[in-house]
């Protein structure tokens, strides 16, 4: 693992460097390449790792503590294990949403335009849809990845469906007096996993 991701990383750090002076927001899908593939990579499995590690918490509190209880789970154990999963492997993982219930989690402006666009086609080839952008420059020039979290069936819907149940109804709006997360459909974009690569430390020599 470590082997293969220092030659990942230094690819990175070769193209970073010939692609910097293209300036804020190139999206990357138009030339897809070796090094692209190598972030798009370790970017998936990131998405998958925090995802798989929220469904279990989730499934475990809906099983102990009921719905109603699941929702504060929830809100404590999703940001622990973004911080998790991103102190890990020294990115920045996190999840966005147009109609959020954490309003945290709202889209930042550079990452709009390619949220506009996995709204339009959440599933691509059956597959989330994911874009991939730099933004910023020096020290804080980025690579981002973006993949959609399409809207399931259960458990979603018993939160974030059009007919919560009004004990579940209620928490939520306890916790989240802004909620803008309910009366999705499944298939739907319910929001995306936003993940920040610094390009400075990618361009490190280890
Ligand atoms: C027990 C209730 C519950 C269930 C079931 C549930 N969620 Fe959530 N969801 C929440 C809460 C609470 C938050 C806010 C978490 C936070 O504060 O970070 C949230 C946040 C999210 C977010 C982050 C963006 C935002 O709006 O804040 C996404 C995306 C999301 N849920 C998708 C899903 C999907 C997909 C499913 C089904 C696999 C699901 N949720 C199941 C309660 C639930």
């Amino acid at each position: 693992m470590m082997g293969h991701n220092k030659t990942g990383l230094t690819a990175i750090g070769a193209f970073l460097l010939l692609t910097s002076a293209a300036g804020a927001a190139a999206p990357l899908k138009a030339a897809p390449n070796a090094v692209d593939t190598a972030i798009a990579e370790k970017s998936a499995v990131l998405a998958d790792q925090f995802q798989q590690r929220l469904q279990q918490a989730l499934r475990a509190a809906i099983q102990e503590k009921g719905l109603p209880g699941a929702v504060d789970v929830c809100s404590t154990v999703a940001p622990t294990i973004a911080a998790e999963v991103s102190a890990a492997s020294g990115v920045q993982v996190t999840r966005i949403a147009e109609r959020n219930r954490n309003p945290k989690a709202h889209v930042p402006r550079d990452a709009r335009a390619y949220y506009g666009e996995l709204a339009e086609e959440p599933v691509e080839s059956g597959k989330p849809a994911t874009r991939m952008w730099h933004s910023g420059g020096g020290q804080s020039a980025k690579v981002n990845y973006l993949r959609a979290i399409p809207m399931l069936g259960q458990p979603c819907l018993s939160c974030h469906g059009a007919d919560v149940d009004p004990a579940v109804a209620a928490r939520i709006a306890k916790l989240y007096p802004k909620d803008k997360a309910t009366g999705f459909r499944p298939g739907e974009l319910r929001g995306a996993m936003l993940i920040r690569w610094n390009a400075a430390s990618l361009t490190k020599p280890e």
